[in-house]
């Protein structure tokens, strides 16, 4: 018998506020036409003044707290996947744990940028493992919309904020691939891309957050190119093929990419869980936010096979496949 990391529940907020892409038309020289033909992004939320990312990810988190049936204080562990924190100190996830009213276990912030929930969840299902934790909440929540530059149509039509959140408890499983939970996990980065995509300010820099700065077709050629090896070799590590897979819940940042990345897995389109149109690219928050949206809607089966996979600044990326 070994321990294995399977979901309880999930939860989702997104942000009051819709921006569609025709807002950009009134100030950049873009279109709604290039918007989405370019990305699949139709619209996005952004968080209302005052509002942090511990705000929405505290909603989240209630989310899945709720549709659980648990309190704060069944939670062992709180891990935050976030690039846009309230404060450079204290975590998001210490200011979730504060929120919940949970007065007990740890709570920290992971950063790998639009990897991070996938970060986030291996290190989570690592706790587990591990025997550190046997409940963990683990997040993904940004406000992307606090680092773009609104005079760059290359990069601020792409983001959008929210935060979705999922609870993983312990199981004990067989070892095998017919287990329900977390099966593999595939976690990577190279540091010498870090110029590709990053933020132009910081504490030991400008002393202020910064712009978002993307070279977007280099990070596009990347991305399609290791997301396939990503997902092809979490398989492999799992046991598993291709042809097993019920779901793929990519990272939501260009429907090209999502559509790149499961051709080369011979999934097709009704396999993959899309939410790009009304999201836009939330970075961390976008894999939960999908996991939570298809969830809500009742898409996932009990024994079906999803794998996640997403890259980020860093260059970061990676994936996990579980059993549901
Ligand atoms: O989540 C983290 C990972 N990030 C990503 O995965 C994003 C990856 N990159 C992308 O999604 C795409 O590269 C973009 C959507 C950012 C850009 O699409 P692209 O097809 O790679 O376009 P491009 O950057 O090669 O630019 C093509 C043209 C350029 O014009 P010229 O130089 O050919 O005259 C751009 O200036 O499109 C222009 N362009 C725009 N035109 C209208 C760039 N942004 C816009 C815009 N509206 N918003």
């Amino acid at each position: 018998m070994i321990r294995r990391s399977v979901i309880r529940s999930t939860g989702h907020y997104l942000p009051e506020r819709v921006v569609e892409n025709s807002h950009f038309e009134q100030t950049l020289d873009t279109t709604d036409a290039w918007i989405r033909d370019r990305t699949g992004i139709e619209r996005r939320h952004f968080a209302a003044e005052g509002e942090r990312t511990s705000d929405l990810a505290i909603k989240a988190a209630r989310a899945a707290l709720d549709r659980a049936g648990l309190a704060a204080n069944d939670i062992d562990a709180i891990v935050v996947a976030t690039s846009t924190p309230d404060l450079t100190f204290p975590s998001v996830a210490t200011m979730v744990q504060a929120g919940l009213g949970m007065t007990r276990g740890f709570a920290f912030d992971v950063q790998a940028v639009c990897a991070g929930f996938v970060f986030a969840l291996a290190n989570a299902d690592g706790l587990i493992r591990s025997e550190q934790a046997n409940r963990v909440l683990v997040i993904g929540a940004e406000t992307f919309s606090r680092i773009m530059d609104w005079t760059d149509r290359g990069t601020c039509v792409l983001f959008g904020d929210g935060a979705g959140a999922v609870i993983i408890e312990v199981a004990e499983g067989e070892g095998t691939s017919d287990d329900r939970g977390v099966l593999a996990t595939d976690l990577n980065s190279d540091g010498t891309l870090r110029d590709i995509l990053y933020v132009d300010g910081g504490v030991g820099t400008t002393g202020t957050a910064g712009c978002l700065r993307m070279q977007g077709n280099l990070v596009f050629r990347h991305a399609v190119e290791k997301l396939a090896q990503t997902a092809h070799r979490v398989l492999d590590k799992a046991g598993l093929a291709p042809a097993d897979v019920d779901w793929l819940v990519p990272h939501q940042a260009n429907l090209r990419i999502i559509t790149a990345t499961a051709n080369k897995m011979h999934l097709p389109m009704d396999k993959v869980v899309l939410t790009v149109a009304d999201h836009g690219n939330t970075s961390a928050a976008s894999i939960p936010l999908a996991l939570s949206v298809a969830d809500t809607a009742g898409r996932f089966q009990r024994g079906d096979v999803i794998v996640t996979e997403a890259i980020g600044g860093g260059l970061t990326w990676g994936s996990v496949v579980l059993r549901w």
